[in-house]
């Protein structure tokens, strides 16, 4: 038990509560979950759902209606044929998460990983007995990888290569160009599966198109898809993800589904139902508001002595290179909850190549974000 890690961001909320309970007024930047409600017409299918009885178990792999309409979804924003039979629905973005990494993971074997990138990897390939190989993300490289160099780590070991674009916690997002190269050079590894993390897929910014690793052909036998609603129509709380399997694997993922958690939130399904076959405009609403907040949070960074900051081009949040303060990440997140009343957190929660970097997220309003760095900057101030 001692080798699974968690996600700090928990923690830090935790103790952002307890502040608050003392009386003290924080400003919350460490949230990775969009602070609107989710969409009216979502609420009332799931509603309408309970008020019809969806109160029982459903199928394992999800309802099929459910499944049918991720399938549609992926046709429309990814110009992917899936078939229904491939998809397994999950509580979250993240049971898809641990039912790859455990599946692939043993000891003696080695999982390929963003780092910096969402903590949960490194803790679930540990935990699985795996040895954790990072794909290093550089600031320089606007927080993509150079296919050549990770195809170069890719030895008889490796069994899965974790990619996540749109990331958490950079904002990075990989070019066209490069999961070009990766899945092509992937062909002459067949051992080696993609779990391709495309949760922020809808949250992209300047035109910026995504990408899905779905497209490559050649990989398709070989990648699972995870996504869900989380990110994109605000359901956090409600727990609803999918994954997009390969034929011979999804038995193995429903399985693990049955020993766990059985199936997804009935209500919750038939919700999920209606985002994605619901008028779509709520979800361009919430992407223009982070948007705007996007380029306000970054123009802030940017004014404080010892930060900067490049702009993200996904997702929701900033990662400040703060190596200028001569303050260790840690140190800072420390600082700036317990003196400037801000929550943020430090960039070594997302692996140790996270060093020098905090994560802000603006998820919040453009009032609080300002409110926030100005703490900081007031912070930062010699005494
Ligand atoms: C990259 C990434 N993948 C997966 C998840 C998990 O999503 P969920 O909350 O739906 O489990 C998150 C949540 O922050 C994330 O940032």
């Amino acid at each position: 038990m001692s080798q699974l890690g968690t996600e700090t961001a928990f923690e830090v909320l935790a103790k952002a509560k307890a502040l608050e309970a003392q009386g003290k007024n924080i400003v919350h930047l460490h949230i990775g979950a969009p602070d609107f409600r989710t969409p009216e017409n979502i609420v009332e299918a799931g509603r309408k759902a309970l008020k019809d009885g969806y109160h029982a178990y459903t199928p394992a792999k999800g309802i099929p209606e459910l499944r049918e309409a991720v399938c549609e979804d992926i046709l429309k924003y990814r110009k992917v044929e899936v078939h229904p039979d491939n998809v397994l629905i999950v509580p979250g973005g993240k049971p898809t998460m641990f039912y790859a990494i455990m599946m692939f993971g043993e000891p003696g074997t080695e999982i390929l990983y963003p780092n910096p990138g969402f903590p949960i990897y490194e803790s679930l390939i540990e935990f699985s007995g795996a040895t954790p190989v990072p794909i290093e993300l550089e600031e320089s490289s606007g927080f993509s990888f150079d296919a050549e160099k990770v195809l170069a780590k890719i030895n008889d070991r490796t069994r899965l290569l974790i990619l996540n674009t749109p990331a958490n916690p950079t904002g990075g997002v990989v070019p066209r160009s490069e999961l070009e190269k990766l899945a092509k050079g992937l062909e002459a590894h067949p051992h080696v599966y993609v779990l391709a993390d495309e949760i922020y897929s809808r949250l992209l910014y300047d035109g910026e198109e995504h990408v899905s690793f779905l497209e490559f052909e050649g990989m398709r036998e070989r990648t699972i898809l995870l996504d869900g609603w989380s990110k994109t129509y605000a359901m956090t709380g409600w727990r609803l993800g999918y994954g997009v399997w390969p034929k011979e694997l999804l038995p193995h993922a429903e399985r693990m589904q049955i020993n766990t958690v059985s199936c997804t939130n009935a209500a919750t399904q038939v919700a999920g139902v209606e985002a994605l076959r619901g008028p779509q405009d709520a979800v361009d609403r919430m992407r223009q508001a982070f948007d705007d907040r996007r380029k306000i949070i970054v123009e802030e960074l940017n004014a404080i002595p010892g930060f900067s900051c490049v702009m993200p081009k996904g997702a929701f949040y900033a990662f400040a290179n703060t190596s200028g303060t001569g303050i260790s990440s840690r140190d800072l997140e420390d600082r700036f909850l317990n003196e400037a009343g801000v929550a943020c957190i430090s960039g070594t929660s997302f692996g140790h190549l996270g060093e020098g970097y905090v994560r802000f997220s603006y998820a919040n309003s453009a009032e609080n974000i300002k409110e926030g760095l100005r703490r900081v900057r007031e912070s930062l101030q010699p005494a």
